[in-house]
């Protein structure tokens, strides 16, 4: 097994460096790759030192599977020359995440459509997967008609240097800005750019994303997403209406069976998901599961996941894991 890591000095490269290790995925020949600059850097990975190469040279390698974690220009100019000479690219990105002939995969949901045609995968988007991951099996079951979401994301979703925007104005250093504001005591009602329809397009990515990995269009998602100043991970305010009723204790024994998933919700004992708990672990936690009193058939919850791991590295790897254990790479 060669693998490539492409994006390897970002925050989901790095993540990735640890979910691999950690779970022990078998690497004959690692490549690490990131931007021109870091070419020469050195990172370590299970003891050994690796020099951080260009993607010219990781093509020229062909690597069996490259993760890639580099940004959306990056995937779109690069995935295909690695699917050209044989890799299966697994993409963080949101470049090909729509394209209808590109799967759309969370391991636990739909790995199943995976086969050895498919050259360029795409991983969802954070706050997509850790909210499909509670949704699926409530959907199987009572078949949902239409979700609220509002998202309350760490900056660790923006990258390094809004990491470093947080901790300068915490600091009180004036530095470079991620953001067009503040965020440290802030809430930006801004996640990604703009588009023409007024949503941002995390909000987009909410409501396409989970429609295609669910392969079901009956259903639909609004969203309103928000960046605050955490860092260990995204919680998102879901409100979920059913065509079918439900009873509470129904719901929280799905998800308690849900592998991925756990239920953390006693009021009683104050006991629901929080970033600081999340933070790198890979599960996707959901609390605060109750009626929403003024619609039939519909619930209110809480879902908390981290973004570097679920959002990202955790779900890429569980993808690479499946195309090895079927022999589909
Ligand atoms: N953060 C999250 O929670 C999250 C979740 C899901 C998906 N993603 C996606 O993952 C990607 C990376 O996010 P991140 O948070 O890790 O960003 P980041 O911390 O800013 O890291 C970006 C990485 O891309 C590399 N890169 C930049 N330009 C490059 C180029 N021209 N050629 C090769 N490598 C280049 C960088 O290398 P240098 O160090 O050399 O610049 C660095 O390794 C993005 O597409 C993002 O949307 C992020």
């Amino acid at each position: 097994m060669k693998l490539a890591l492409i994006g390897a000095t970002g925050m989901v490269g790095e993540v990735m460096l640890k979910v691999l290790q950690e779970r022990n995925f078998p690497i004959d020949e690692l490549l690490l790759v990131a931007s021109e600059k870091s070419v020469g850097k050195e990172i370590t990975f299970k003891g050994k030192t690796y020099k951080v190469i260009g993607l010219k040279e990781a093509v020229a390698a062909r690597p069996n599977i490259a993760l890639f974690s580099a940004g959306g220009n990056i995937s779109l100019e690069w995935a295909p020359k690695f699917a050209e000479v044989g890799t299966t690219v697994i993409d963080n990105s949101s470049a090909w995440r729509m394209e209808p002939d590109k799967k759309l995969i969370v391991p636990e949901i739909n790995a199943n459509l995976l086969n050895k045609d498919d050259k360029i995968i795409a991983n969802p988007n954070c706050s997509t997967i850790q909210l499909v991951m509670a949704l699926a099996p409530l959907h199987k079951k009572y078949k949902m008609k239409r979700v609220v979401v509002s998202t309350y994301q760490s900056v660790s979703g923006t990258g390094l240097k809004a990491v470093q925007q947080m901790e300068n104005e915490m600091a009180g250093i004036k530095g470079e800005m991620a953001y067009p504001y503040p965020i440290h005591k802030n809430a930006l009602p801004h996640c990604d750019v703009f588009e023409d329809n007024g949503y941002t397009k995390e909000e987009m990515k909410l409501a396409r994303e989970p429609q295609k990995i669910l392969n079901d269009r009956t259903f639909s998602v609004t969203a309103t997403a928000v960046r605050i100043p955490t860092a260990g991970g995204h919680s998102e305010a879901v409100n979920v209406q059913f065509e079918n009723d439900f009873e509470l204790s129904d719901i929280r024994k799905i998800l308690h069976e849900t592998p991925g998933i756990i239920v953390q919700d006693n009021p009683d004992t104050n006991t629901y998901p929080m970033p600081i708990y999340a933070h790198d672990k890979d599960d996707v936690f959901v609390g605060r599961i109750r009626r929403d009193e003024t619609q039939p058939n519909t619930l209110n919850m809480w879902i908390v996941s981290d973004n570097l791991r679920k959002g990202a590295a955790t779900n890429a790897v569980q993808i690479a894991e499946y195309l090895v254990n079927n022999k589909l790479v």
